[in-house]
């Protein structure tokens, strides 16, 4: 029996049943999508500087000038370098040199400003080399700010503070993630039998967070990737969404590609950063046999394997075509399993069971005081009660 939920959870999970939110989802707890939508407006992150430059003592002073500022500073040292960070990143702002072995300055501050995921990173230009013609050579390839050295510290942290402030000011109008949300309500709602998945998703995941002590910006980033995650599946066809039937290994590529796929339709949005690595690795496995990265234990991030042991309860506790609905009561044996199996974070699934506990000792003790008033709400009802008082609770910051 224990097997059979295991292989059914398995297709479950990257079929449809594997995410889905529903009419109205968010309403029940009263965060309505706007309201988390805004929470994660990048200000309580740490803003992220690369700083280009061929020369190793240009970066050290550049750091050592950004030492008394909360910045997260990259450091890379010739052109190819700093593409990889940029492909692999999310960088607010970027410190380039003008002259540089590989290529210019100029030309790589063009190639950057004509990349529709990179033209919106301010670029401070420096050069060594006097002359306003260098300096309308630097505005003209797209910098927004050029300084000549030598340099005056705290005109470089002023020029920083003020291009990242406008570089914030513009990462709150992207309100094309309003958008992006719809998109993924609506790949949702294809699914008839995935009921508010999502909605779920998002609470248990803040659930576990919460136990796990995360930041208020974590457990909003978990927040909307309850909701996000499956947003790539609007690339997969119905034909194979819904195939009844084991997929083709064809269909299978398909499939799993929802995963990138979905990262790179929310990628230009810089307030989902944190979102992310949850939309791409959702379907990693802890020994390194999911996809589709096939990363390994802790190379996982942390907030999708967070996602995932909220993905695998609601799975085995929701009733789809293929299989009957468990009991809370009995998902633990599955989790058990699928640590044995390798699969999962041992720590995560542990106090994520912990967790579940814990809200239903809660519940029952609600149940039984409020039962003494003549109150009839069941300890299901005090259970989901308790679930959304402390996502609404948390997520306001109260
Ligand atoms: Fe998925």
């Amino acid at each position: 029996m224990v097997l059979q939920q295991m292989a059914n959870l398995e297709q479950t999970l990257a079929r449809p049943g594997g995410g889905i939110a529903a009419e109205g989802a968010g309403d029940r707890s009263g965060l309505r999508p706007a309201d988390f939508f805004s929470e994660l407006d990048g200000s309580e992150c740490q803003p992220t500087i690369l700083i280009l430059d061929d020369l190793d003592i240009n970066r050290r002073l550049l750091r050592a000038m950004l030492k008394t500022a909360p910045y997260r500073v990259l450091e890379a040292k010739c052109v190819s370098d700093a593409l990889k960070i940029l492909e692999h990143d999310t960088v607010d702002l970027l410190i380039l040199d003008l002259m540089m072995p590989e290529m210019s300055g100029l030309e790589f501050c063009q190639r950057i400003k004509s990349n529709r995921r990179t033209q919106l990173m301010p670029v401070l230009m420096l050069t060594s080399v006097q002359g306003i013609e260098n300096e309308i050579a630097g505005i003209s390839s797209g910098a927004d700010e050029f300084l000549t050295k030598p340099l005056h510290p705290d005109v470089v942290r002023t020029r920083i503070r003020a291009m990242l402030r406008n570089k914030a000011a513009i990462d709150s109008l992207e309100e094309a993630e309003t958008i992006l949300f719809a998109l993924a309500q609506a790949v949702e709602k294809r699914d008839k039998y995935t009921g508010d998945h999502c909605d779920r998703l998002a609470q248990f995941s803040v659930m576990l967070g919460a136990a796990m002590g995360l930041s208020r910006p974590q457990l909003v980033a978990l927040h909307r990737g309850g909701y996000m995650h499956e947003i790539g599946k609007v690339c997969v066809p119905d034909a194979i969404l819904f195939k009844k039937g084991p997929l083709t290994e064809e269909e299978w590529v398909v499939m799993r590609a929802h995963t990138t796929k979905g990262e790179e339709i929310c990628r230009p949005m810089t307030t989902l950063a944190p979102v992310l690595p949850i939309i791409r690795n959702h379907h990693e496995r802890w020994d390194g046999s999911g996809y589709p990265d096939g990363l390994k234990g802790e190379e996982i991030p942390l907030l999708a394997r967070v996602l995932q042991m909220a993905d695998i309860y609601d799975a085995l506790t929701t009733a789809r075509p293929q299989k009957p609905a468990l009991s809370r009561q009995d998902t633990g044996q599955v989790f058990e399993d699928e640590v044995k199996r390798g699969w999962r974070d041992p720590e995560l699934v542990a106090l994520f069971l912990e967790s579940l506990r814990k809200h239903e000792e809660r519940a029952a003790a609600d149940m039984a005081v409020h039962a003494e008033n003549g109150d009839s709400r069941g300890v299901e009802e005090h259970f989901q009660n308790s679930l959304d008082n402390m996502r609404r609770q948390l997520l306001s910051g109260r």
